[in-house]
């Protein structure tokens, strides 16, 4: 049986058009929120729009870049009477496993970009909605590279532990605004992060696959997903500021 506790609520997902941010707009959908979805992928986003029609839920579909703050500022612009009850930040891209000493100022300056920047200018412009309306909740997804460092290259450990710091500096500051901010750490997930995951510097990769060893499993994105609606749920009201790792127990 499906739950319906995102009945008249409202989602912005980013990310949406695959993986775990397709798991998320879906799951909320299917609860009862009208989601808002967002992604670079026109196409992949336009196909997250029919599943959801498809299903019976509502939704709209935007193509934006959630580190560019026009196209922040226009999806904002969605929200109807700028309601919002979920901000599910799930967009996100990896590495190439770059070391520190082989990172480029471009790569270095996108994974930020997208894995940091953007969460911060979508709850930049979101919480003042949430705080005029008494509250609401954001998810974002870090990883288990916001846990520990021996999983991807150094931009992507390093976006990933700022934003388990900016969840935990929302969820400080606005609590007592009735706002919640909780992050997800996924392990391994069969999604289509691999696109920024081919690695380019052997000596880094071999040095971390020895801690791949310990993974235990690799999720679906509806696993990942569950988790993001639970915290984004009124069943999670006593959860702020927590960092939830999801990872078959790879930082166990
Ligand atoms: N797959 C894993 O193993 C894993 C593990 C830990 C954390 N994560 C995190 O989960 C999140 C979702 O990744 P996924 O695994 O579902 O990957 P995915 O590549 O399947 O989905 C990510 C989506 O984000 C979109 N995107 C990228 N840049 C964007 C931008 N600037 N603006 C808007 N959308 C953008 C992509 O087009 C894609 O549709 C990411 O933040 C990722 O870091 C994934």
């Amino acid at each position: 049986m499906v739950e319906r506790r995102y009945e008249g609520r409202v989602a912005l997902v980013t990310g949406a058009a695959s993986g775990i941010g397709r798991a998320v707009a879906l799951r909320l959908a299917a609860e009862g929120a009208w989601v808002l979805g967002c992604d670079v992928d026109a196409d992949a986003l336009a196909e997250t729009g029919k599943l959801i029609a498809d299903a019976g839920g509502q939704s709209t579909m935007a193509v934006a870049d959630v580190s560019a703050q026009a196209d922040v500022d226009r999806i904002v612009g969605l929200l109807p009477d700028g309601r919002i009850d979920l901000l599910a930040n799930v967009a996100g891209i990896m590495d190439f496993f770059l070391p520190v000493t082989e990172v480029d100022d471009a790569t270095w300056e996108r994974v930020m970009a997208v894995n940091v920047t953007g969460p911060m200018r979508l709850s930049r412009a979101v919480l003042p909605l949430m705080r005029a309306a008494g509250g609401g909740a954001i998810v974002n997804v870090s990883s288990i590279g916001g846990l520990t460092g021996a999983v991807a290259g150094t931009a992507y450990v390093t976006s990933k532990h700022a934003l388990v710091g900016m969840t935990r500096s929302i969820a400080a500051l606005y609590g007592a605004d009735g706002i919640r901010a909780n992050a997800v750490c996924p392990g391994g997930v069969a999604t289509n992060i691999g696109r920024s995951a081919v690695p380019k510097v052997a000596w880094a990769y071999e040095r971390l696959e020895k801690a791949f060893a310990r993974t235990t499993r690799t999720a679906q994105p509806d696993e990942i997903a569950t988790l993001v609606c639970w915290l984004g749920s009124d069943e999670a009201v006593n959860v702020n500021g927590a960092v939830v790792a999801s990872d078959g127990g790879f930082t166990a």
